[in-house]
């Protein structure tokens, strides 16, 4: 260990990176290729101070990172948190179901008394798809989303994609095959990470019941023009999907948010498509698992999928802290500042 400070290394991410453009990270599909290297980078430059003794850098001192959750979490929130921390930001946290939301605040006054309040970037998660975009036009810092509604979750699809490239052989998810297995249609996760997965060059698989499968392939033919536009599959057959897979990410079954009628039961749903060791046997024998957690083991994932070495869950929530890191360092403005270190 060297005698210098610790938090006093400078964070290197690499001359030839790109710059980064954006105000806001609502979702990824405007991030092009490069920018979503970026992050990558970034990131692993936000692990190697993660792996430092004292794991905290200047970087966004005196900065405040308000955070609002109008929905539960458990890893989302606390993982912005303790990278806005390692990053040295001051940090303000609102529970919704504790706030003046309760007494029919709306989502703009509460946006705009954060702000006051001095808010310079604010993390946030709401039930309604949209919302952030909607802050975004009445906030004047930064707007992060941690997941709106069915819609977007970036942070989650970026960590997925840093944790993949991480594990798999060689780094690269160009030509591999990634299954998303169970509630696509109201996973926000999912959707993100089309368009991150696809831009990676991914061969990916959305495979659930076909209930849960509704208007995906409309909403791809939406998405045309995007780089990764119709290299996705989707399919209720779930032995065809984990054939050879090499990735294989399970979703929770979002009761709250499901109409009846899409699902006889729960039980039904893991009879048929319940990831066991049984049905992973047809992926190939060093298949990554994910899940974006929070789990409901024994009815999506069995418990001893969970216990595989493959499983990466764990990971997924320590990248996590380092891709927020990286995100929170990039949105600031800090990254390309002259002495990207002096600017803190
Ligand atoms: C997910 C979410 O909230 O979108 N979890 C997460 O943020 N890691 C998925 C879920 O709730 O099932």
């Amino acid at each position: 260990m060297s005698d210098r400070d610790p938090g006093a290394e400078p964070i290197v991410v690499g001359a030839d990176a790109p710059a980064w453009r954006h105000r806001h990270l609502l979702d990824v599909d405007v991030l092009a290729a490069d920018e979503i290297d970026l992050v990558m980078r970034t990131a692993d430059a936000m692990k190697g101070i993660l792996a430092r003794p004292i794991a905290k850098v200047p970087a966004l001192r005196g900065r405040n990172v308000t955070i609002i959750f109008w929905e539960a979490s458990t890893r989302t929130r606390v993982s912005f948190e303790v990278a806005a921390k390692n990053l040295s930001a001051d940090v303000v946290n609102i529970a919704a179901s504790t706030s003046s939301v309760t007494k029919g605040e709306s989502l703009v006054d509460t946006i705009r008394t954060v702000q006051a309040l001095g808010a310079q970037m604010l993390v946030m998660r709401h039930g309604t798809s949209g919302a952030p975009y909607l802050a975004a036009e009445h906030f004047d810092g930064h707007v992060l989303n941690g997941g709106d509604g069915w819609h977007a979750h970036p942070t989650q699809a970026l960590l997925d994609l840093y944790t993949m490239r991480e594990r798999l052989p060689g780094g690269s998810i160009a030509g591999r095959k990634v299954v998303i297995l169970g509630d696509i249609l109201h996973s926000r996760v999912a959707r993100s990470n089309i368009w991150s997965l696809t831009a990676a060059g991914a061969d990916l698989w959305l495979c659930g019941p076909s209930t849960l499968l509704r208007g995906l392939d409309r909403w791809g033919g939406r998405a045309a023009g995007f780089p990764g536009h119709g290299r996705f599959t989707v399919t209720s057959d779930v032995d065809a999907a984990l054939r050879d897979a090499d990735v294989v990410m399970a979703l929770r079954i979002q009761k709250e948010r499901m109409d009846s009628g899409l699902l006889p039961s729960l039980r039904e749903y893991t009879a048929r498509f319940g990831l066991t060791l049984d049905r992973l046997a047809a992926a190939k024998p060093d298949a990554l698992v994910m899940h974006p957690g929070p789990m409901n083991e024994g009815v999506e994932i069995d418990p001893a999928v969970v216990a595989l070495d493959r499983a990466v869950i764990e990971d997924q929530v320590t990248n996590g802290v380092a891709v927020r890191m990286a995100l929170l360092y990039l949105l600031a403005g800090v990254h390309g500042a002259e002495g990207a270190h002096d600017a803190a």
